[in-house]
């Protein structure tokens, strides 16, 4: 099938990607044409496994191609993806502007019928908007071309990306119009062999699903830091509670991991959104906007703990010692900082008067973006080098290379033999045991 998807960020490269690998013909349209000319020759803006040469491949092939041509590639294509940013407006509703502008774009270049996908995660509501912004340009232009309007929320993890999409555990259809629905499933079919994953429903329920996933993910997160926050109360090991509760397939193992806070671009954007959405509604959204508040209060936890240790005695807090930060990613497997909790670690750091040897094995250079050249920021080349000439050591992202370090190294090296584990990824005994002072989320120390 003939494709066209706009917007070559992280939802629609992976998804024309992999749907050309499957067979497609996929042009990928972006304003963008410095990263249009580098995904031409192969320069691919994200890191994501796998997908690098899956690009490549189908590029060779010719069934992937990327343009700025708006009109080529609407006219190329029997599906149109929308899959264009929905960034938090000041109130932290989605901002629709650009998936509406690309909208009026297909509206003033469509010439057959057409579906028009939307990929975005878009408050309920917005397929209307889409249909409604198409139809206005159509009838400025006097013409009457059958048009549908289809929602197709992505469920894509970053890190996991490929393989999410290639193998994906549904495939959530919201249409109106049978017609749409089969060329979907056409569509789809590839990745839809051995059992059937399409879930079809109505347009709305179609968009509220996104949220609904996420909203619930995030809220098993907070849910669980807020039991890691009473553990550490009561004396007890969130992490032995954890093992208490996951074996009940009604609660589960994925997504009950505490730590420093839930980021990305995903979650704290659609938690906000989807609040916002109820608001606007006339509901009070309770839960979600308590998820919010856990967090947001989990993204300062590591500082607090950093500050409870030196606060000790004499000590004049943080000024002028030296931390050793491994992971600035908001999760590993991604060089993508966005609401990392490492950002408010390194503000609240630097507030205090520290400084910080940094260490994370992609996101050095989104780092170098974000903060620039400063003094008190030193990026450095491996875990090891971060922690030569620091006081203590905090870990921030659950990078495998970080699981087990050399501990009696550790020790050797940091001046105050003392690691804040942000992630829970030592066992406090074996840390103790090596000499050094252990402080984890909700473990009781
Ligand atoms: C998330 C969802 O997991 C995807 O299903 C969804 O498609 C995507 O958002 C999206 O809407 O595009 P992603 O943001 O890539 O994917 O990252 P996650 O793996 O979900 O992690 C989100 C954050 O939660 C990370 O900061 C992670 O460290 C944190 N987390 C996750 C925890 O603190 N504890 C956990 O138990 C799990």
């Amino acid at each position: 099938m003939r494709v066209a998807i706009f917007g070559t960020g992280y939802v629609g490269l992976v998804t024309g990607t992999c749907l050309a690998d499957v067979g497609h013909q996929v042009v990928c349209v972006d304003i963008d044409q410095a990263k249009v000319d580098g995904l031409n020759r192969g320069v691919i803006p994200i890191y994501e496994p796998g997908l690098e040469p899956m690009v490549k491949a189908n590029h060779a092939a010719s069934r992937l191609a990327f343009t700025t041509d708006a009109a080529e590639a609407i006219a190329h294509g029997q599906v149109i993806f929308i899959a264009v940013g929905t960034p938090p407006d000041e109130d932290g509703s989605a901002d629709l502007q650009y998936v509406l502008a690309v909208a009026r774009t297909i509206g003033r270049h469509m010439r057959v019928p057409t579906v028009v996908v939307n990929k975005s995660t878009v408050p309920v509501g917005t397929a209307d908007k889409v249909r409604a912004a198409i139809a206005e340009v159509l009838a400025e232009r006097g013409e009457e071309i059958a048009f549908d309007v289809v929602s197709n929320p992505e469920f894509l993890k970053e890190g996991d990306a490929v393989a999410d999409c290639m193998r994906p555990d549904r495939i959530v259809i919201g249409a109106a119009n049978a017609e749409s629905v089969a060329l979907m499933r056409r569509l789809y079919a590839p990745f839809n062999r051995n059992h059937d994953r399409v879930v079809e429903m109505d347009v709305r329920s179609a968009e509220l699903t996104k949220y609904a996933a996420n909203a619930m993910l995030a809220t098993k997160i907070s849910f669980m830091n807020e039991i890691a926050n009473i553990a550490e109360k009561v004396g007890a090991d969130v992490e032995q509670v954890r093992q208490g509760i996951g074996s009940d397939p009604r609660i589960g193992w994925h997504f009950i991991y505490p730590g420093a806070g839930y980021g990305g671009s995903c979650f704290p954007k659609d938690v906000q959104a989807l609040a916002r959405t109820a608001q606007q509604h006339g509901h009070e959204p309770k839960l979600l906007n308590a998820v919010e508040a856990v967090n947001d209060a989990q993204k300062g936890h590591l500082f607090q703990l950093i500050q409870r240790h030196y606060d000790r005695g004499e000590d004049e807090g943080v000024r002028g010692r030296t931390f050793a930060v491994w992971g600035l990613s908001f999760k590993p497997n991604t060089d993508d900082m966005r609401e990392a909790s490492s950002r408010r670690l390194l503000a609240q750091l630097w507030e205090g008067g520290a400084t910080v040897r940094a260490y994370d094995p992609e996101a050095t250079e989104e780092a170098r973006r974000i903060f620039g050249e400063r003094d008190d920021l030193v990026f450095c080349d491996s875990a090891y080098d971060a922690i030569d000439g620091a006081d203590a050591l905090v870990v921030v992202t659950e990078w495998k290379q970080f699981r087990s370090p050399d501990f009696n190294r550790l020790r050797e090296t940091l001046k105050d033999a003392v690691v804040f584990d942000g992630r829970n990824l030592y066992d406090p005994q074996e840390i103790e045991a090596a000499g050094l002072a252990y402080y984890g989320i909700g473990r009781g120390r």
